[in-house]
């Protein structure tokens, strides 16, 4: 967990200078108590769980990834494109976050077109790297290669698959309208590859994995303070610290996406180092509102009333 100490202290300004997460409807009274409270999204392909948190206020934005989209019944491209657009349509105008699945440039940029006509509220994401390794040939600026040209075109993107500050650095540099930080990930590898080494040259960094991809150059993984410093379970959490505070030194207004959870501790932490938006899958939205001490307070309370009914 982050010490208040360490946490960036320019959050605040940089939530203010934000789009309004709870914006007052004119002509109501009662003005909203968060206008720049961290976006809830809901991390789901499945409108069985997305209509009912939708429904019910939890969540303003939906993030997919062709995982959540097989896991959502989807077996073929028209399949998975029906589902996308159902929920594209169900959110308006709530953000949705579709991702590329193609890795050739033009085809990528086809797929980002079709993608982005689904509505106005359809944000294509783009895996910002992976693609060196993926295939012999392909360039390690492609993501940024398409997130730029897609920022050409006026459409918004998310760059996924980000693990470390540099990836959220060029992918801002690029045009990304947000940045999708996989804490969780991050955090089982980091949990798994316990003993960290200094990279030959590079003091700065240190390797995880030692796999360097086709194309030959070495690569940066994290910097120590999310690789050494603390928990290693908290490595996550510390990468958003580290680009919120990268992005506050610069005034990027690019948003930082928090994804790939796995409990609702993690969703505090992102609270406490500041991202601007938490997506957190269904089941554990469902906790959050919860505690143990909650649970015997109201059997207490319930119990005590009993004594208005008789
Ligand atoms: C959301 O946009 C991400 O694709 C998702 O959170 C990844 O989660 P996972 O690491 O649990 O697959």
């Amino acid at each position: 967990m982050l010490r208040p100490w360490e946490i960036s202290p320019g959050i605040r300004k940089r939530r203010t200078g934000l789009p309004e997460t709870n914006p007052t409807p004119k002509g109501k009274k009662l003005r909203h108590p968060a206008p720049h409270a961290a976006g809830i999204f809901g991390d789901s392909a499945d409108m069985r769980e997305i209509r009912p948190l939708k429904e019910a206020g939890i969540i303003n934005g939906v993030t997919t990834n062709p995982t959540l989209l097989k896991r959502a019944g989807a077996d073929s491209r028209k399949a998975a494109g029906r589902i996308m657009r159902e929920i594209a349509e169900f959110m308006a105008p709530d953000p949705v976050f579709l991702e590329t699945t193609e890795t050739e440039r033009s085809k990528m940029i086809a797929e980002a077109a079709q993608l982005a006509a689904f509505g106005d509220n359809v944000v294509i994401k783009v895996p910002v790297g992976g693609y060196r390794s993926l295939q012999e040939g392909l360039s390690g600026f492609t993501g940024i290669e398409i997130i730029h040209e897609l920022w050409n075109r006026d459409i918004k993107t998310l760059a996924t698959l980000v693990f470390n500050s540099s990836q959220a650095f060029w992918a801002a540099n690029a045009g990304a309208t947000y940045i999708c930080p996989f804490l969780g990930r991050l955090a089982d590898h980091m949990y798994k590859h316990d003993h960290p080494e200094r990279t030959p040259g590079n003091s700065l960094y240190f390797m995880v994995d030692h796999k360097v991809p086709a194309g030959g150059t070495d690569r940066v993984e994290n910097t120590p303070y999310v690789a050494v410093d603390g928990e290693r379970k908290d490595a996550g959490v510390r990468l958003i610290n580290e680009i919120v505070t990268i992005y506050n030194n610069y005034g990027i207004e690019t948003e930082i996406l928090a994804a790939s959870l796995r409990n609702a501790v993690q969703v505090m932490e992102c609270l406490v180092a500041g991202a601007d938006i938490i997506t957190v899958p269904a089941n554990i939205l469902m906790g959050v509102a919860d505690h143990s001490l909650s649970d015997a307070g109201m059997e207490a309370f319930i119990a005590d009333t009993k004594v208005f009914d008789k």
